[in-house]
């Protein structure tokens, strides 16, 4: 029995909520996936989720969503990591006490996958969080017991080194390591000796004439004169999508194959 997970790198603002919208239909025709997944963290005009934004996605046919960083930086959204019934998480090594969750078993049809949302920590200005590597271990022994059909870890971070790492450390005992934060694509989609496939950036779905999804003219503007003009993001025009499919053995829940979506479309 084969499980088919379709993942959206880190969506980027409302151009990024319509191309989902737009293309879904199509990428759903062409690779029939069981589970469409989105990472969230720049939902809502670059920060986080708000209800209606959220609402948005869901509707466009993604089923669950993971996130980052950014998942904290607008207030409107918390509340919503806190409900059971939102499908989305937020990275499991924050401590203790934060907001929301940071994995989940999510049913797929009849089978049960689990999610995982880890944050690096190289590189990444965020306190008190705890070794994603422990923390992916410590989930895991949890889970040990438990029936499940696949197990997808979406890799929040900055370093290259830390995600090819996570993949190597989860080899074998997951059905996919997907790299996101970065908004860009690497070209090493692959499946490890083990079994796990893997991904050090799955990339965004923004906008191309920006910079990881901002207006670019504001970004160069902070390095050529260090402004502190607040960050725009395109509302339409050619947009990057960036994606994986992967095919999951959901008997030995080793991957059978990963494959890179790499798109523009204009909105
Ligand atoms: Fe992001
Ligand atoms: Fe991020």
């Amino acid at each position: 029995m084969k499980l088919t997970v379709l993942f959206f790198g880190d969506v980027d603002g409302k151009i990024g909520r319509r191309a989902v919208s737009k293309i879904l239909p199509s990428l759903k025709k062409q690779y029939s996936p069981d589970l469409v997944m989105a990472n969230v963290e720049n939902l809502a005009h670059g920060k986080g989720i708000t209800e209606k934004t959220l609402q948005e996605l869901l509707d466009a046919g993604v089923d669950f969503c993971t996130s980052g960083n950014h998942i904290f930086k607008r207030e409107a959204g918390l509340n919503l990591l806190e409900k059971k019934s939102v499908p989305v998480i937020r990275p499991a090594n924050y401590p203790d006490g934060t907001i929301g969750r940071g994995y989940e078993i999510i049913e797929v049809g009849t089978k049960k996958v689990l999610v995982i949302n880890l944050l690096g920590k190289v590189f990444i200005d965020e306190k008190d969080i705890a070794c994603p590597f422990h923390t992916l271990n410590d989930i895991l022994e949890e889970h040990s017991q438990t029936d499940l059909a696949g197990i997808i870890v979406d890799i929040h971070a900055e370093a290259t080194s830390e995600k090819v790492a996570i993949g190597w450390h989860a080899d074998g005992k997951v059905s996919a390591v997907l790299g996101t934060h970065t908004h860009i694509p690497t070209a090493d989609a692959k499946i490890l000796p083990q079994g796990t496939a893997y991904i050090t950036d799955v990339g965004m779905v923004g906008a191309v004439e920006s910079v990881l999804g901002v207006k670019k003219d504001i970004i160069l503007n902070r390095f050529l004169n260090n402004s502190k003009e607040s960050f725009e993001f395109p509302e339409e025009g050619l947009t990057q999508v960036n994606a994986v499919v992967v095919e999951i053995d959901s008997g030995t829940r080793k991957a059978i194959s990963v494959k890179l979506i790499n798109k523009q479309i204009t909105i």
